[in-house]
């Protein structure tokens, strides 16, 4: 995509290059925020063109930074050199925290009832794991909920007959997708997990933002509760 999508009421993605992580090519996806009071919240920054840059500039101060997946901790420095000035935001550190230097961080996200972005922004920790402590946002104006690596959907490549029945095996094959088998493993605590699923589904969400799929702007609830009924039923 390479562009600046907007998906309405001040919510923008843009589609990044494919990267490689853990030997598998993924592709990538940030997300921008013009939050209420005019400033600029970039969650999982990616590599953009420069005119893809002017826009995002033009939508106001880009002001916070944040990597709500450790898997994506590495996409803040470049941005940072970008926004120096941008407050840095980080999931909790887990050992699989793709970190390879120190970033003066102005927080990690815990359950903070209040953050400056809040009134636009509510987020979650998804607890239960010791490893993907990933953090779930849902963008009120627009209605959408915002994830990155837990759910995942992956189309079928033609040609490509072991990558696909991988796909499949691992439980994140489209059109449904899902939490894959081995991130499911890594969620030790069940009763914490259930918790924030539980959490996250209260919240009056429409659509699905992921971080490797499609959007989902259709069933995007029923996509959410599915993912997770391995965890809920
Ligand atoms: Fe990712």
């Amino acid at each position: 995509m390479d562009s600046l999508t907007a998906l309405g009421d001040g919510l923008y993605v843009v589609d990044g290059p494919v990267v490689r992580d853990m030997g598998v090519h993924f592709t990538t996806r940030m997300s921008v925020v013009q939050l209420s009071t005019g400033d600029v919240w970039v969650s999982s920054p990616v590599e953009v063109p420069f005119e893809v840059l002017s826009e995002i500039r033009q939508l106001g101060p880009v002001r916070y930074l944040v990597s709500p997946t450790p898997r994506h901790f590495w996409r803040l420095y470049a941005w940072h050199t970008l926004f120096p000035d941008a407050e840095l935001w980080s999931s909790p550190l887990t050992p699989i925290t793709l970190k390879h230097g120190n970033l003066p961080l102005t927080g990690i996200l815990d359950d903070q009832a209040t953050l400056p972005w809040t009134p636009d922004l509510k987020h979650a920790v998804i607890r239960g794991s010791n490893w993907l402590n990933e953090v779930a946002f849902f963008h009120r104006p627009s209605r959408t909920l915002l994830m990155e690596d837990v759910i995942q959907i992956h189309d079928a490549r033609p040609g490509h007959p072991l990558r696909n029945a991988l796909i499949d095996l691992g439980g994140v094959a489209a059109p449904g997708g899902g939490v894959s088998r081995d991130i499911r493993l890594t969620f030790r605590h069940r009763d914490a997990a259930r918790e924030s699923v539980k959490r996250i589904l209260a919240w009056d969400f429409e659509t699905l933002v992921i971080a490797h799929g499609p959007l989902v702007t259709s069933a995007a609830r029923l996509t959410v509760e599915n993912a997770f009924s391995w965890l809920t039923q």
